[in-house]
């Protein structure tokens, strides 16, 4: 399973390189605006080509970047990922272009705009990573609508399913991958009892089929969810900095540590002088 950074903030893309974990990234407007909140926080003024053009150096040749588009209809988000594309892919030609699955805001919106523009910018050659997927079904679409990534995002199901059932969390709370019982039933979105559920009934449907679409585990909020994803043989996680950190922690190893450095004796350390 290769390892996303699921960011826009350039000091943790930097750092992700630097631990040799990183394989890619992946960022959304509210990522983008997180970091440049940050930034601006600071007093530093940034342009934003400039920027996303230092994110795609930092990663380089190989390791994809995905930049989403604005717009809600499929013609001006095919011209808005020609333009990120014509911008930004020259720099390390690693640019993928995301596209929400569906843009519709309620029920009776235009279901559609999202697959037309999936279809239309992967004819072009451009590639595609379907965003906001929430069912099997959504990403079975977008693989024939030939993206070349479909995202699901497992942590706001856990949301949807905890929030609809009244139970309080914290977003990095773990949910079980087996879901949870309440009542005497367990708790779902039609038939999905968790994120990690999601992310493996899109790993055997697509194997059924040999569909050649990446699956890209997101919306990942803990490092036991990376496990379960890691478990299932998902292509890839996309994963917040801070989860990155907490797969690297566990008490017994900081043990060990104290543990090897006193029991060092001179003669050993002689070696290093
Ligand atoms: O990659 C998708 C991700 O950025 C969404 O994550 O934690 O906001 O649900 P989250």
């Amino acid at each position: 399973m290769d390892i996303f950074i699921d960011s826009a903030d350039i000091e943790d893309i930097k750092k992700a390189m630097e631990y040799g974990v990183c394989s890619g990234c992946t960022t959304n407007p509210s990522l983008i605006k997180k970091a440049i909140d940050k930034l601006k926080a600071r007093g530093e003024n940034i342009n934003m080509e400039d920027y996303i053009k230092m994110i795609c150096e930092t990663l380089g040749e190989g390791r994809p970047i995905s930049l989403e588009v604005i717009s809600l209809d499929a013609d001006s988000m095919i011209k808005e990922a020609e333009t990120l594309y014509n911008k930004f892919n020259s720099i390390a030609n690693n640019v993928v272009i995301k596209i929400p699955v569906n843009t519709a805001t309620s029920e009776d919106g235009n279901h559609y705009e999202g697959l037309k523009a999936i279809k239309a910018l992967s004819e072009k050659g451009i590639p595609i990573n379907a965003t906001l997927i929430f069912t099997p079904e959504q990403a079975l679409l977008a693989a024939k609508a030939r993206a070349k990534y479909v995202s699901p995002f497992a942590g706001r199901v856990d949301d949807f399913i905890r929030t609809n059932a009244g139970i309080k969390f914290e977003k990095p709370d773990y949910f079980s991958a087996e879901g949870r019982k309440e009542g005497g039933r367990i708790l779902e979105d039609n038939g999905i009892v968790s994120g990690v559920d999601l992310v493996a009934r899109i790993v055997d449907t697509f194997a059924n089929y040999d569909l050649e679409a990446k699956i890209i585990a997101a919306s990942m909020r803990n490092a036991r969810q990376v496990r379960e994803v890691a478990e299932l043989g998902v292509d890839i996680a996309t994963v917040p900095f801070y989860v990155i950190e907490q797969m690297l922690k566990h008490p017994k190893t900081f043990e060990g540590i104290v543990k090897f450095s006193k029991d060092v004796v001179p003669e050993y350390r002689n070696l290093f002088s």
